[in-house]
């Protein structure tokens, strides 16, 4: 039970012990600088970062890690081989994780030096592992910059990952588990950036590997865009969507001081976030039809539309307008591996937090805006009324026979 409340990050990660049982239940994710700030960052930034997060109610609905990506440590390592914080930029690293208290934060990397050029992990994992200790960091981003050359690795995909053993020695160390976000590029193709072609790519790419995901580890989409560069309001809401339902890391990566309350409202949606923080599911949702391209169709402009999963209160559906024009959406319950046939369902609208009546046999959301999102949630109401025609809904590939042989199709 433990373990399936926790996921939050990539792969290995638990909770550490700096925050509180509450929080742990909420563990949503972190608030990191990076894609608003890259290198600009220094103490007082963070502390101004988490004073909103909390003063906007952010920590509340469950973001409750800070996130120092890159740039915080001096180029060189000590004589003895310790990484050092910026003298001037991060003058106590424990200072600073005292006034964060339930917010953890940390950057390292598994290659030779950071994305930015800074020390790397690689051959000082034990090292780093205890100094990250002393500062009180709670969570490890171990990113994929710098790896050294083959002949000095020696290792496939999963072995080449000295995180492993930065992890294992940061249990025996602490006597406690760290959240664990491995950067392994690859599955999800580029960074990520506030243009709705580039949501749109990394859902894509996401929609073919959605059985990757559960309690055991998450996909990782990048963060949070939400209220950068020029993804409008109804894309914005489309990409929360989309990281939240399939379980990714929810990491904000805005600059808070300037973020507008209508993209606020977006990332502190708690209808959603709860399906994200999901007890009971860990599974991702996945594409039950692609919509405008045939199935299994690789597009990153148009990725698949009609999407579902299930979730502790009933079958959740996520539907894409990827289209410049709104667009009227509609499916039959039964596409949906999670939908009983025979069954009607009451339908929650995650976005307008209403309830939307009862769906026989299928749903239509009308006029989903240009790039944008529909999410339902969709509970069993009982049976369905009798005497509906055909006896059978759904695809007509199946033929259902009366006890007499009467066939329908
Ligand atoms: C900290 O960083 C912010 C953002 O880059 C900058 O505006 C501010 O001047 C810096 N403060 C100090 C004390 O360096
Ligand atoms: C299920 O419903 C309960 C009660 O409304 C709510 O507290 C919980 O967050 C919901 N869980 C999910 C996964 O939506
Ligand atoms: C659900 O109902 C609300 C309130 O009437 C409406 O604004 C919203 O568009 C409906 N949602 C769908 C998916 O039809
Ligand atoms: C929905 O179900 C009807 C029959 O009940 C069928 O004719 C139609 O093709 C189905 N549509 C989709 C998209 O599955
Ligand atoms: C066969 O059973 C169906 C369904 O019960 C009924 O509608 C139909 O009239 C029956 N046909 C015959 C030939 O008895």
């Amino acid at each position: 039970m433990t373990l399936s409340r926790t996921f939050v990050a990539a792969v290995v990660g638990i909770l550490s012990a700096a925050t509180s049982a509450n929080a742990i239940t909420n563990g949503v994710g972190k608030l990191p600088a990076w894609n608003a700030f890259a290198c600009d960052v220094n103490e007082t930034l963070i502390i101004q970062t988490a004073n909103y997060m909390k003063e906007y109610g952010l920590l509340d609905v469950g973001y409750n890690h800070v996130n120092l990506d890159d740039c915080w440590a001096m180029k060189d390592r000590s004589s003895t081989g310790e990484v050092m914080s910026d003298n001037i930029r991060f003058p106590s690293m424990n200072t600073l994780t005292d006034q964060l208290h339930a917010l953890g934060l940390y950057y390292s990397d598994s290659g030779w030096f950071t994305c930015a050029g800074f020390p790397g992990s690689f051959m000082h994992e034990e090292q780093d592992a205890t100094t990250f200790q002393s500062w009180g960091f709670d969570f490890l981003k171990y990113d994929n910059c710098a790896i050294p050359f083959d002949d000095i690795i020696q290792e496939g995909m999963i072995g080449s990952g000295a995180w492993q053993m930065l992890s294992l020695r940061w249990q025996k160390k602490t006597g406690t588990t760290l959240i664990f976000s491995l950067c392994e590029w690859g599955w999800i193709d580029g960074d990520i950036g506030p243009q709705w072609n580039l949501i749109s790519s990394i859902i894509n790419s996401v929609s073919f590997i959605t059985q990757a995901t559960n309690y055991y580890g998450r996909n990782d989409l990048d963060m949070l865009e939400i209220g950068n560069g020029d993804l409008t309001y109804d894309e914005a809401k489309t990409h929360f969507t989309a990281w939240a339902l399939v379980k990714a890391p929810l990491l904000i990566g805005t600059n808070l001081a300037t973020i507008s309350q209508e993209m606020l409202s977006i990332l502190k949606n708690q209808e959603i976030i709860a399906v994200n923080q999901d007890p009971i599911y860990g599974t991702s949702i996945s594409p039950f039809r692609w919509g405008i391209n045939s199935d299994w169709t690789y597009n990153a402009m148009y990725p698949a539309q009609y999407w579902s999963g299930p979730s502790e209160n009933g079958t959740v559906f996520m539907l894409i307008n990827t289209e410049s024009e709104p667009a009227n959406m509609f499916f039959n319950l039964t596409e949906s591996p999670w939908i009983r046939a025979g069954i009607q369902y009451s339908v929650r609208d995650l976005w307008t937090h209403t309830d939307n009546g009862t769906a026989v046999r299928s749903f239509t959301a009308m006029n989903v805006p240009a790039h944008g999102v529909v999410a339902l949630l969709l509970k069993e109401d009982g049976n369905e009324p009798t005497g509906l025609m055909p006896p059978c809904a759904g695809e007509a590939f199946y033929e259902c026979t009366a006890e007499n042989g009467t066939s329908y199709s």
